[in-house]
């Protein structure tokens, strides 16, 4: 490790001395991350307020060997943004600038440190939106969400990050900027850094701003909450709307496990006057309101077993809570383990009928609680009451993955939490592939090592 005394007067001249933050109280909020499970420390969090400033701080780490970990919104899931070895934290969430919104085209440029919030009310002031939503909204910054390739709510209809993406700027290793926001929607002149760097966890470069596409404004959203007789069911429902409505924008499943605990935790009333095996979330947005037209196809469908709907904001927001509040309601109990996982459409049943059984049999006093997105096949099991270092049940959810042609990360990343598992979905091909890639761009390891695939 490189020593404080010669690290920090340097980086204090780079950012000032404000932006170095040294105060154990202070930065202890980056040491930790959103899930509590992943914690480290750091002899400091720089803060640099613009480009330049941060290729000058990546120029004089490379220069010194200091490690980097880059840090966002702190919203990640799987350690990624914490430092694990005294690495220092390299804090974008200066980079608020939202610049150049095209209202035209439909472009913007955010900094990485916007949050999704400012985006999407800026883009909506203009008459558009932003396609990524997820509930860490207001925390969650645009370039830790590039970097993870965030998913979230409406990933059927618009893609995940990577499909906003028209261009990028990012600070490589070295320090040299590399600088492609011109928002062309078409560009073959050579590799695409762009998508290199989307989902790349911080470990081949820091990014610094993206340049986004917005999609239009949908002003009429109609939300359709179902208890359903199981996740079958679910699926086929989900299967019917997609076909007769272009509309559907979110497709979300849920199960009595996480209803009782979102309804414990948030004071809700529960939805329906009596418990059901299964919950599907639907919403449409339009230009016009879909209210009717989404009831129709719903009213032929089978195996549903209650129903409530609303257009008006309230109404629509009362019903989203049962989805929304789970990770906060999950947190509230307890420190899951998070498994974030995808299974091919076809095998999504069978993977929910038996992953409890498989955690039960290594840890029967494990409490798995499921929900995640139907529309994609991402669910999202969140196993309470283990010990931090007991990853026997983590092991046999991700092996079953594996076995059923899933993969073990679908949005959240690999991080620190997934890597002892990435062998079972990523070959030693694609390893050997992702480990060169690494060593060239990143020759010294400086970015963000030890994550997404082994330091060294
Ligand atoms: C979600 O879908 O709400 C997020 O991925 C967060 C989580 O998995 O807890
Ligand atoms: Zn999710």
């Amino acid at each position: 490790m490189v020593p404080p005394d010669t690290l920090l007067p340097r980086l204090v001249a780079i950012v000032g001395e404000r932006h170095v933050l040294t105060d154990p109280d202070v930065r202890a909020g980056y040491e930790t991350d959103w899930t509590r499970r992943y914690q480290g420390s750091t002899p400091a969090v720089v803060r640099p307020a613009s480009t330049p400033e941060v290729a000058a701080v990546i120029e004089l780490c490379r220069e010194l060997g200091a490690a980097i970990v880059p840090q966002g919104g702190n919203t990640g899931l799987v350690g990624g943004g914490v430092p694990r070895n005294r690495e220092l934290v390299l804090s974008l969430r200066r980079l608020d600038t939202i610049s150049d919104l095209d209202a035209t085209s439909g472009e913007v440029t955010a900094g990485a440190g916007v949050t999704l919030s400012a985006l999407q009310e800026a883009a909506l002031a203009h008459g558009w939106n932003f396609g990524v939503d997820l509930a860490s909204r207001d925390s969650a910054t645009i370039g830790g969400m590039v970097a993870t390739n965030a998913g979230g709510i409406r990933v059927l209809r618009y893609g995940g990050m990577r499909h906003q993406l028209l261009g990028i700027e990012a600070i490589l290793s070295s320090g040299a900027i590399v600088r492609r926001l011109p928002g062309l929607l078409k560009d073959n002149s050579g590799y695409d850094l762009t998508q290199l760097l989307a989902g790349s966890e911080g470990t081949l470069a820091v990014i610094t701003a993206v340049r986004l596409k917005l999609i239009p404004q949908q002003p009429q959203r109609a939300v359709a909450l179902l208890a359903v007789d199981d996740i079958a069911a679910a699926l086929r429902v989900v299967s019917a709307v997609r076909r007769a409505l272009s509309s559907l924008e979110a497709a979300e499943v849920f199960f009595p496990e996480g209803l009782e605990l979102v309804c414990r935790h948030a004071g809700l009333a529960p939805p329906f006057s009596a418990g059901h095996p299964c919950y599907l979330l639907l919403e449409c947005a339009g230009q016009a309101d879909e209210s009717a037209n989404l009831a129709d196809v719903l009213a032929s469908a089978t195996g549903i077993r209650d129903s409530a709907m609303a257009a008006d904001r309230p109404g629509r927001e009362r019903l989203w809570a049962y989805r929304e509040r789970h990770t906060e309601a999950i947190s509230a109990e307890g420190i899951p383990h998070k498994l974030d996982v995808t299974l091919p459409m076809a095998r999504l049943a069978e993977f929910e009928s038996r992953v409890r059984g498989a955690i039960a049999a290594v840890e029967p006093s494990a409490r798995p609680v499921l929900f995640g997105h139907a529309g994609d096949g991402n669910l999202h099991v969140n196993i309470l009451g283990l010990d931090p270092g007991d990853e026997r049940p983590d092991d046999a959810v991700l092996r079953l993955v594996a076995g059923l042609g899933g993969s073990i990360s679908a949005e959240h990343g690999i991080g620190i939490a997934k890597m002892p598992w990435l062998h079972l979905t990523r070959s030693a091909a694609d390893r050997e592939a992702m480990r060169a890639i690494k060593s060239a761009l990143d020759p010294s390891g400086i970015l963000n090592p030890g994550v997404v695939i082994p330091s060294g």
